[in-house]
C-alpha cells in the first residue's frame, strides 16, 4: 500500500517535472522573436529616416511634391525598378551615381525600416512586400 502510494506521488512528480521542461523548451524556441522588431516600430523608423533624410529633395508621402526637380517621388521608385535591389546599394553606400544626392551606407536594420517604409507608400502597390 505504502509502496504505490510512493509510486504514484513519483509518477505526478515525474509528470509535472516532464511538463515544466517542455514548457521551458518551447520558450526557449520562442525566445528569439520576441527580440524582433515589430512591425509598426519598422515603419516608424523608416518614417523617421526618410523625414529626417530624403524630405529635403524627395517627396517621401503618398501625394506631396519633390522639392528637388530632379529627384522622382520616393512613392513612384516601384515603377523604375524592385525595392529590394536598393538593399545592397543602401548598405554599401551608394544609392545612385547623382552629384546631389548624398551616399549614406546604413544598417541592416535601418535598410530593413527604409525599404518597410517605402514599399508602403508606393503608388504602384503590385510592389508592395
Ligand atoms: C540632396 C538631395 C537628395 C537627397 C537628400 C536624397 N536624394 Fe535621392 N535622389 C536625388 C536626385 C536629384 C535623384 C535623381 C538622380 C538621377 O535621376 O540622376 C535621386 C534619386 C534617387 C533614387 C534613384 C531613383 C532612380 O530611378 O534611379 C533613389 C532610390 C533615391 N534617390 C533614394 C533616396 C533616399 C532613400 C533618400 C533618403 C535616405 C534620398 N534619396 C535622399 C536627390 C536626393
Amino acid at each position: 500500500m505504502k509502496s504505490t502510494e510512493n509510486n504514484l506521488i513519483c509518477t505526478c512528480l515525474l509528470l509535472l517535472a516532464s511538463s515544466l521542461l517542455v514548457q521551458a523548451c518551447a520558450e526557449q524556441v520562442e525566445a528569439p522573436t520576441a527580440y524582433e522588431t515589430p512591425v509598426a516600430e519598422l515603419m516608424g523608423q523608416g518614417e523617421a529616416m526618410v523625414e529626417n533624410l530624403c524630405v529635403s529633395c524627395h517627396a517621401i508621402k503618398s501625394n506631396d511634391l519633390s522639392v528637388h526637380p530632379d529627384a522622382p517621388a520616393l512613392r513612384d521608385l516601384s515603377k523604375r525598378m524592385n525595392l529590394e535591389e536598393l538593399r545592397t546599394p543602401m548598405m554599401e553606400g551608394m544609392i545612385v551615381d547623382h552629384p546631389d544626392m548624398p551616399e549614406w551606407a546604413f544598417e541592416p536594420h535601418h535598410v530593413d525600416a527604409l525599404l518597410y517604409y517605402l514599399s508602403s507608400i508606393q503608388s504602384d502597390q503590385s510592389d508592395r512586400q
